[in-house]
């Protein structure tokens, strides 16, 4: 059986740091101030949403949320973004993705002050992180978070091992694989059109899975002894547990995985509490630079 890389007890002692050092900035003056911005409501980034905010509280920052109209005109959130640019008590501004199809996305990210960008998503962020400036960069909080657990679980020497990203996804897949990329993987990343993907995926040693499609990585894809990292969380649903009812499962058929596995993570209580620690990270990381 696989060792279980437990998401949430690791970002609780991430969380602790933050809480911390938050403790110890403040008492100089500055608290770290972070801004969400959500437009519309899909259910399932007001519940994300909700649980960043609440998290950026029990951290001990400044935490605001503006709930915008799903019919709020780009320019109307192009302004709000400048105005929080501009506002010194805000260090960190992440605005929930998807927007509405009406938005340009792309716009409304690279608006965003890179300094302030603490999911990791603009031009000059993801440059750093691809030019191998990580230290300088914001880097996108699943991959981070991901990267700790696989840490955790073999080490901070991943020199030389076969990692498979399957999953191009600028959010996930690509920081993902840069990330593998600095610690001296050898990184593949896999997509809808790779071919022989069953038998990619056995090649590899850290194997990540970000597609969003239910349990698609069987038990038979995975290495002996693999690291899986599960990013995917689907609902599906599940009649066994009455009428209606649904569940989370990942990406990976997680019964089957765990049998093969070395180490590997649960969905839920594995990626998504890193994420959320790794923003209140970077968002503690931003005030701090502004504290010189
Ligand atoms: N939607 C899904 N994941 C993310 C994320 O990491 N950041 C933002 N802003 N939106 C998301």
């Amino acid at each position: 059986m696989a060792q279980l890389i437990d998401g949430k007890q690791i970002a609780e002692t991430v969380l602790a740091t933050v809480t911390q050092t938050t403790g110890e900035l403040s008492a100089r003056g500055i608290t770290p101030g972070l801004a969400v911005v959500i437009v519309g409501e899909d259910p399932a980034s007001q519940v994300y949403v909700a649980s960043k905010s609440r998290k950026a509280k029990e951290c001990g920052f400044h935490s605001v949320q503006h709930t915008l109209p799903a019919d709020t005109d780009q320019a109307t959130l192009v302004a709000l973004i400048e105005t929080l640019n501009a506002d010194p008590a805000i260090h960190g501004i992440l605005v929930q993705l998807p927007l509405p199809d009406h938005i340009d996305s792309g716009v409304i990210i690279q608006t965003i002050s890179p300094e302030k960008d603490v999911d990791g998503f603009t031009f000059v962020n993801v440059g750093r992180l691809g030019t191998g400036e990580i230290d300088s960069a914001f880097v996108p909080c699943t991959p981070s978070g991901a990267m700790i657990m696989i840490e955790r679980a073999r080490g901070r020497d991943l020199s030389g091992l076969n990692a498979v990203v399957v999953g191009r996804s600028n959010i996930v897949g690509k920081p993902m694989a840069n990330l593998l990329l600095a610690a001296n993987c050898t990184v593949t990343i896999a997509h809808s059109r790779t071919a022989n993907l069953p038998e990619l995926c056995r090649s590899a040693d850290i194997l990540v899975a970000a597609v969003g499609r239910p349990e698609m990585i069987k038990g038979d894809w995975v290495k002996p002894g693999a690291t899986v990292i599960d990013v995917g969380i689907n609902r599906i649903p599940a009649p066994e547990k009455g009428e209606g009812k649904t569940r989370l499962v990942g990406d990976v058929a997680y019964d089957e995985a765990e049998k093969v596995a070395g180490a590997i993570t649960p969905v839920p209580g594995g990626v998504g509490p890193m994420t959320i620690a790794l923003l209140m990270a970077n968002t503690l990381v931003a005030a701090c630079r502004t504290a010189g």
